[in-house]
């Protein structure tokens, strides 16, 4: 599985710091509600060559991503495990620790690959000393790297005045139909990169007949050649699938070449949000 370097910049000294490889793709577990509905997908995802897994306390299933990961016989620090601090939970240093430490009970892990701030805290006051506790939970180990989500570029500016650390990630949604080059210039000005969530529009956009015309000309199917165009485009992807064949099918995304389709996929563009967007909260 093909890599990208991510770390947390140190912003005094501007040196890269917890340098570390992370997969380009993996799976998404959200909206796996059904008991054993996530183990089995991780697993059979695990089996298929899948190396990244994206998890989160709000999703309920941190407990069976643990138990797909043991299953699988496969080497723990061989597989990348992402999960998130919830907005309700983000309020201070103290919670932070707290629920990091709930995070890898869940797991059932000794430690995580990536723990990000699900959204920006709700109360502005908290966003600082909530980041001292992320900080906290990567030089104690419980983490190998921390990063933010649904951060806006003007969330990102404001760590400049709190962090020691700045964020390896920041995970948002992006998609050929939201592609928004602003906010990731703004991710790579702060030494992070981005991360795809809803790559295919939750479905909402799999069925779009510009992208079937374009699937057909590449010779691969219509999520092969969303998901591949975000990977292309810089940004580590997560699609989500409970399903084994489509789970076979998305990490089949990787071989496509999508050599002169790039002004078809300028075209795609329209603003599409498919669920929430906390980036241009306040
Ligand atoms: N940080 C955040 O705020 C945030 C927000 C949303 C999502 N996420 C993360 O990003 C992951 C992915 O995003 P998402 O779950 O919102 O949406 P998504 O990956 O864009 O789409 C998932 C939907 O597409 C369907 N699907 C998957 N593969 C398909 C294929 N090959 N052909 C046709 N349909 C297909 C799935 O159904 P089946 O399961 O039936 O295949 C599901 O309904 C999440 O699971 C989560 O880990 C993070």
């Amino acid at each position: 599985m093909e890599t990208v370097s991510i770390s947390n910049r140190d912003i005094t000294t501007g040196q890269q710091k917890h340098e570390i490889e992370m997969p380009r793709f993996g799976l998404g577990v959200y909206l796996m509600g059904e008991p054993g509905e996530c183990r089995d997908a991780v697993r059979h995802a695990l089996d298929k060559g899948y190396r990244l897994i994206d998890t989160a306390m709000a999703y309920g299933n941190e407990d069976e991503v643990g138990e797909a990961i043991r299953d699988s016989g496969i080497p723990r620090d061989e597989i990348f495990v992402v999960t998130k601090l919830r907005q309700p939970h983000a309020n201070s240093h103290e919670e932070t620790l707290e629920r990091c430490q709930q995070s890898l009970e869940n797991l059932g892990l000794d430690y995580m690959d990536l723990y990000l701030v699900h959204a920006p805290p709700k109360d502005q006051e908290a966003r600082g000393p909530v980041w001292k506790g992320m900080e906290e939970c990567l030089s104690n180990g419980w983490t190998r790297s921390i990063g933010v989500s649904n951060y806006g570029a003007h969330h990102l500016d404001a760590m400049l005045s709190y962090a020691e650390f700045l964020p390896s990630v920041n995970q948002i949604e992006i998609s050929p139909w939201l592609q928004r080059p602003a906010l990731r210039a703004a991710i790579r000005e702060v030494g992070a990169v981005p991360m795809a969530y809803s790559p295919l529009a939750r479905g909402h956009k799999v069925d779009d007949p510009s992208l079937a015309a374009l699937a057909e000309s590449l010779g691969c199917t219509p999520a092969q050649a969303a998901i591949k165009w975000c990977i292309d485009s810089g940004a580590i992807t997560i699609p989500k699938s409970s399903n084994p064949s489509r789970i076979e099918e998305n990490i089949g995304s990787l071989s496509v070449d999508l050599s002169g389709t790039e002004s078809a996929f300028a075209d795609l563009e329209e603003s599409y949000v498919s669920g929430w967007d906390p980036t241009s909260e306040p």
